[in-house]
């Protein structure tokens, strides 16, 4: 399938976009690298750097059979400091998404929702028809979401699926968590192990649980991206799925803590801190929803698969550990093709930067990406018809060979931009 992955130069993202690639879809990422990194896009992916809310309708534009939605703003903490941000870049963006969705006749979405739509649960695992009571403005910004999409599903026919995830953690090879602020306990505890940190809290040692400490469900990110394909698989018209998603096993943060030294062999100090408010003392999810629908069965839960992948990626980001096939440095994997479209408004659609005659809307952004390699001062050699194809080699380094003025003209090259320049 042709996709659309919205964030997929984030942890989450990546990760079911590299598992996308390597399920032979042709995967375009959208990101503006709020929180993302470039290098974290698989081989294979084509890049844009963009806002969801302004870049998805010339990108749905060309026929895309389907919309992974995952860039979004997930910090708690900012969510109920600058909530604006939250109503701004996740809601008004993902409505601007599902208007260009609804426009072009995408058919399919997934969307990451999250345990946060739930709030403080009554039961304990949770399930799907649990109330939800998001407590934050972040849980409150993914639950309006939700009920967006079940609203397109219903009167324009779109095929949604929600996963709303549990903890996710763990990592896919080289790519992994890399959030500049890090609100999880497994990086955390790990940046510990790492020397990034001198100490981890523990935020109250006196909750009604076994050792007193929190219990959450950690989900193993291949797990978390596996349930994606499903997803995308069994999305129905007209309908709007929600799934939990979850490995349903409870650890405390002292398990998790000893987990880490365990894989790690340091000794990880760890200081206890007064509780912190709204930390609900036990979320573990029912996934029997996904499981039944899906066919979806978690199957990395136990924590030393998931610490131990965390810690492989942390080291690979030290430089320490070997490097397997999956596990080069990023420097030397870099995605197909990278556009800054802040830079790269929309141009003529004369055949002035790549495409051929008569290719015409269907290979627009294909040229965008051309003009935004030529911006970016790199050589792009392409050829008629061949306009993403080609790109992509030049931004790999392959070859490259300069052209200009007619010739490069008549063969798709870039001269110098002409032609109208709309404002988008
Ligand atoms: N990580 C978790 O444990 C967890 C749990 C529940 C839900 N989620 C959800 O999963 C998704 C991915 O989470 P993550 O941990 O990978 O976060 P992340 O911050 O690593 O990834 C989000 C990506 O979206 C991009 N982005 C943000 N706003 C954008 C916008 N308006 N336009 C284009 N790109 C934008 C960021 O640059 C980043 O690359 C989020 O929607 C999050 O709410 C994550």
């Amino acid at each position: 399938m042709k996709l659309l992955v919205t964030g997929g130069a984030g942890y989450v993202g990546s990760v079911c976009a590299a598992h996308l690639v390597d399920a032979g879809h042709d995967v375009t990422v959208l990101d503006d690298l709020s929180t993302g990194h470039a290098d974290a896009v698989p081989d294979g992916a084509e890049f844009v750097k963009g806002d969801v809310g302004e870049a998805a309708d010339d990108l749905l534009a060309d026929g895309v059979d389907g919309v992974l939605h995952f860039a979004a703003r997930s910090l708690v903490g900012e969510s109920v400091q600058r909530p604006e941000l939250y109503w701004q870049g996740n809601v008004v963006a993902s409505l601007r998404l599902l208007e260009a969705i609804r426009r072009h006749g995408t058919p399919r979405l997934v969307f990451s929702s999250t345990a946060a739509t739930y709030g403080e649960p009554e039961q304990v695992p949770i399930r799907e028809d649990a109330p939800a009571r998001p407590t934050n403005p972040y849980g409150a910004s993914k639950l309006a979401i939700d009920n967006m999409i079940t609203s397109y599903a219903v009167a324009h026919g779109l095929a949604g699926v929600s996963l709303r995830y549990f903890n996710v953690a763990g990592a896919h090879g080289r790519f992994g968590e890399r959030h500049v602020v890090e609100t999880h306990l497994i990086p955390i505890v790990l940046q510990v192990a790492s020397g990034d940190r001198e100490s981890m809290q523990i935020y109250g040692d006196d909750w009604p649980t076994p050792d007193g400490t929190c219990v959450r469900d950690y989900i193993h990110v291949d797990d978390l991206a596996e349930a994606h394909l499903l997803a995308l698989a069994h999305a129905e018209p007209g309908r709007h799925a929600v799934y939990n998603l979850g490995s349903g096993t409870g650890f405390s943060v002292r398990e998790v803590v000893e987990a880490c030294r365990a894989v790690t062999g340091h000794p990880i100090p760890t200081v206890v801190a007064p509780r912190r408010s709204g930390d609900p003392a036990v979320l573990v999810a029912s996934s029997e929803a996904a499981a039944a629908a899906l066919g979806w069965r978690p199957t990395r839960t136990d924590l030393a698969t998931i610490v131990g992948d965390a810690w492989r990626f942390t080291q690979l980001r030290h430089g320490v550990g070997p490097a397997g096939p999956a596990q080069r440095p990023s420097a030397t994997r870099t995605p197909r093709a990278t556009v800054d479209l802040a830079r790269c408004p929309l141009v003529s659609l004369s055949t002035d930067c790549g495409g051929s005659p008569g290719h015409g809307v269907g290979h627009r952004w294909s040229r965008r990406l051309i003009r935004g390699a030529c911006d970016a001062g790199s050589d792009v050699a392409p050829a008629r018809g061949a306009g993403r194809r080609v790109f992509s080699a030049a931004v790999s380094g392959a070859a490259p060979a300069r052209r200009s003025g007619r010739r490069a003209a008549r063969s798709g090259g870039c001269p110098p931009r002409r032609g109208r320049a709309a404002s988008r």
